[in-house]
């Protein structure tokens, strides 16, 4: 068997906001290449503050978490931006540019690393076409359903082809069959060896689609179960 790399290591992991809001602390947790995590809690259990740690949105207070190889205490700014080219990002509060068609919005990860437009337009064709929006390429984002701007946001995350992709709710108010095929897009994902990390309060999602579910509460590690 090969050995799987550690993606992110946590060890009592302590996040405190500066309003003096302990969102998380005492997390043990490691998460290897290739797994598809839930991470699941209440609204307010630490999840999403969970995830910006993972991409040096915010930087752990006490305790140590190391994110692909990089020590997040200590990581320079250089080292965040290259975390943040290997990892995929899917959030509620980083929606689609409403001005931008969504050929720039998707190129838009590629196009800071410069690439040049006609590159672009063969990627972005590639991954809309994964996310089955292959027309809609000159569209702007308002004249698209909220399914398929969730669509169009993973395609955006997975356009670098990252070791790693967040997604914060991606699932949230989509009906019950948007929302499985966005989580088929994202198990898509993880079958090609992305490790996905997954925020949701969907759970009964898990019955089509198994995974290893993490669970939070008050800012503290209370499960770590894999379904099937
Ligand atoms: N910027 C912030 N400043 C201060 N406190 C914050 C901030 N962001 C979140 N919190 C607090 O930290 C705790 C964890 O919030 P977080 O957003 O991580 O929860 P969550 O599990 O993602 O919830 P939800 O399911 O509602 O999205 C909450 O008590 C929240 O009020
Ligand atoms: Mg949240």
């Amino acid at each position: 068997m090969t050995e799987r790399k550690i993606m992110m290591d946590m060890k009592q992991l302590m996040l405190r906001y500066p309003t003096g809001k302990i969102a998380l602390s005492g997390i043990n947790l490691t998460v290897e290449q290739g797994q598809f995590v839930y991470l699941t809690g209440e609204s307010g259990a630490g999840k999403s503050s969970l995830l910006r740690m993972f991409y040096g949105g915010l930087r752990p207070t006490s305790g140590a978490l190391q994110v692909q190889g990089w020590d997040m205490r200590k990581a320079s700014e250089d080292d965040i931006r290259s975390l943040r080219r290997r990892t995929g990002v899917c959030f509620q509060d980083q929606r689609l540019l409403f001005s931008r068609t969504v050929f720039e919005n998707v190129a838009l990860p590629l196009h800071i690393q410069g690439w040049k437009k006609q590159r672009l337009i063969g990627r972005v064709q590639k991954v809309l076409d994964y996310v089955h929006l292959g027309d809609r390429l000159w569209s702007y984002p308002e004249a698209l359903s909220g399914g398929e701007q969730q669509r169009i946001a993973i395609a955006r995350a997975m356009m670098a082809t990252p070791p790693v992709v967040l997604a914060d709710e991606p699932t949230g108010n989509l009906d019950e069959a948007t929302a499985r095929h966005v989580l088929d897009l994202l198990m898509g994902l993880n079958q090609l060896g992305m490790t996905v990390i997954m925020a949701t309060h969907d759970l009964h999602l898990l019955n089509s689609h198994p995974g290893r579910v993490v669970q939070l509460h008050a800012g503290a590690l209370v499960g770590d179960s894999y379904a099937v």
